[in-house]
């Protein structure tokens, strides 16, 4: 074997023995770098005559060739085994099940603000949607309940550090009932129109939340009675709740802006509750005042309004205990209605 030939297989043997690119380029400077032992033989040719300097150094030539073409097959070789090692480490497993965004679901509270919504219009009554922030007056004073009056401690709630152009506080409505006010200015009668939304109280134990719902109902007209009261309602809860045999009964009580004044009790025909009077809604006919406020002749326009909770009827279809479990976003409890 020649000298060149040793020195290429060599060459070969130690770029092949290269474990990555650095120790590669280490052996390269061995055979090709400045002080290498190829340039050394060419650096001999010099003392060499002419005829002899082209055999010898085409001879060097064709060896250096064979050693760079062993570099860069080495070089592709650690590249590819590099990035091998890249993917074989961040490699994914296709076969693993995907992580898919669980559904969510409707509210329970909210499926019966739906359900309300859906049996009111489907017999003839509007819907209609009001602010939460309200004045004092619609609130309030309007509801025939003036400023001072013990009626309005029945409902304490948040005021807002914001006044209205008379100087009150703006505060967070305590009941759905300004919305009749609301309603009833800009619409003439007949008037037939439920408002289902949030409202707020200073109150919180099981059965009260400072955050609740509650739905309005307002039906104005010529002759709007206390039996239309009656009848609207049985059908309501009858188709609310799916129980035609169910009783309804009304106990007076006191309403600033109605007179007279009822609580609707309902007494469910079947299930766990069967046979016990269960307190509803508030009602009433709507106050001669109220009618005025609302800028009509109560002389011409008379009618009812009702008011009811939504927490309370959503457990009472349900049959839950607390009414803090609408509120904890605990999932184990609001699956059950997805
Ligand atoms: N707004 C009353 C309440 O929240 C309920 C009610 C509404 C009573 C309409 C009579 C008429 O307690």
């Amino acid at each position: 074997m020649s000298e060149l030939d040793r020195l290429v297989s060599e060459a070969r043997i130690a770029f092949e023995g290269a474990p990555d690119s650095p120790s590669l380029e280490d052996a390269k400077a061995r055979f090709l770098g400045k002080a290498g032992a190829l340039t050394e033989l060419l650096k001999g040719l010099g003392a060499l005559d002419p005829e002899e300097k082209r055999t010898r150094g085409a001879e060097i030539n064709r060896a250096k060739s064979l050693i760079e073409e062993c570099l860069s097959n080495r070089r592709d070789a650690l590249a590819q085994a590099q990035l091998n090692a890249k993917l074989a480490s961040e490699s994914i497993d296709v076969t693993l099940p995907g992580r898919s965004l669980g559904a969510g679901s409707i509210h329970p509270v909210i499926q019966t603000w739906r359900r309300i919504e859906e049996i009111f219009s489907s017999i003839g009554f509007e819907v209609a949607d009001g602010p939460e922030v309200e004045t004092d007056w619609m609130n309030f004073t309007a509801l025939n309940n003036p400023e001072n009056h013990p009626a309005r401690s029945m409902q304490d709630t948040f005021y807002l550090e914001k006044t209205d152009s008379t100087g009150l506080p703006l505060l967070l409505r305590t009941h759905t009932s300004p919305m009749q006010v609301r309603y009833a200015k800009t619409h003439a009668p007949p008037i037939k129109v439920i408002a289902p939304g949030r409202t707020y109280r200073v109150d919180s134990d099981a059965t009260h939340s400072p955050m609740f719902h509650q739905v309005e109902g307002l039906w104005l007209g010529e002759d709007v009675s206390f039996a239309d009261l009656k009848g609207v309602y049985h059908d309501f809860l009858s188709r609310f709740f799916e129980d035609d045999q169910l009783d309804l009964r009304f106990r007076p009580s006191f309403f600033p802006f109605t007179e007279p004044s009822a609580e609707i009790d309902m007494r469910f025909s079947s299930g766990p509750l069967k046979g016990r009077w269960l307190e509803i809604s508030g009602a009433g006919q709507v106050h001669p005042t109220v009618i005025r406020n609302f800028g009509f002749d109560p002389e011409k326009v008379i009618g009812f309004a009702f008011g009811s909770g939504l927490e309370r009827l959503t457990m009472l279809r349900y049959g839950i205990g607390d009414l803090r479990l609408f509120f904890e976003n605990d999932l184990r409890f609001l699956r059950q209605f997805a």
